[in-house]
């Protein structure tokens, strides 16, 4: 089998993606219940935010940035994941009647994401009841449509490139939680709502390694650097939305807390948030050490128009 050349995909097989996906499974209402978020913490790590420098923001501000950003977290996350089940269906039918575990394991993957969607939608939902205020929202349904058919319009090899960095995110995002939880902060929900994701992620991660295989084992190396383009390219998309959504906490932060920010006030928090949104998505994505070592593999010189070498 032309996989067995990556180093990668060492271990990983469907029938055993598809058992481990059958037995760790949950249900959105499991993790939700009648639990709410405590608005009188912190939710996330400061890590995710990055805006403690700025002390002309008092502590109450600070925890309604860090409480936006949380908000922001799951209404980004849930509108990326939107074009994971076509993208996945499309790779699906160019082997529709071969292995039976490639398929399940492939629209097992789909339809936990389209489930990941619906947890993070309650989630925004849970979030928003427990802060008492409606959060700001880049995403409508017509900037969806359109950021999924931008992604959509890529080659699959970048596609699945660009998701495996994502998911490979989503444990970091975890694993930082976690270790950051000390008594005021960080949310036990939203940790649970983190931990549960990822448990469905790993899954995906091995999927997704198997079909980069199979799709780089058709393609040279010209047209595998040339896949580093396009994960740029649609890096460039991803971060509009970061853009976008930076937009929305500062309306949101001006309405909730009254607080007017001078010109110059509202210059340094709209670039600390730019770049808080770009280091926990992209770099935490990118820089993942399984990332690395796959786009490595692939191809060093498309490698290094990430940074990686
Ligand atoms: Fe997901
Ligand atoms: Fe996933």
């Amino acid at each position: 089998m032309a996989t067995a050349t990556y180093s990668f995909t060492r271990g990983v097989d469907y029938p055993s993606i598809v058992a481990t996906s059958e037995k760790v499974a949950w249900t959105v209402e499991e993790i939700f219940r009648d639990r709410s978020f405590d608005a009188t913490k912190n939710i996330i790590p400061d890590s995710w935010v990055r805006t403690q420098h700025l002390t002309f923001l008092n502590e109450e501000e600070q925890r309604a940035l860090n409480h936006l950003r949380a908000f922001s977290y799951v209404h980004l996350f849930g509108d990326y994941e939107e074009f994971i089940p076509i993208h996945l269906t499309e790779l699906a039918q160019q082997d529709w009647h071969g292995e039976r575990a490639h398929l399940r394991a492939l629209l097992r993957f789909g339809e936990e994401e389209t489930k990941h969607q619906q947890l993070f939608r309650r989630a925004e939902a849970v979030l928003e009841a427990s802060y008492g205020y409606a959060c700001g929202r880049y995403f409508d349904k017509d900037r969806l449509a359109a950021f999924t058919q931008a992604t959509l319009a890529y080659p699959p090899l970048a596609r699945a490139l660009i998701l495996l960095a994502l998911e490979w995110g989503s444990q970091r995002h975890y694993v930082d939680s976690v270790r950051s939880r000390t008594g005021d902060s960080n949310d036990p929900l939203y940790v649970d709502l983190l931990k549960y994701h990822w448990i469905e992620e790993n899954q995906h991660t091995k999927t997704g390694v198997l079909e980069i295989a199979q799709l780089a084992c058709k393609q040279s190396p010209e047209m595998l650097s040339a896949a580093f383009d396009d994960i740029q390219g649609i890096g460039g998309l991803v971060d509009e939305t970061f853009v976008g959504q930076v937009e929305q906490e500062l309306k949101t932060f001006q309405s909730v807390t009254g607080r007017i920010l001078t010109e110059s006030e509202s210059t340094a928090l709209r670039e600390a948030l730019c770049r808080s949104m770009r280091a926990i998505w992209a770099e935490v994505s990118l820089t993942h050490p399984n990332f690395k070592q796959v786009a490595v593999e692939l191809s060093r010189e498309g490698a290094a128009k990430l940074g990686i070498g």
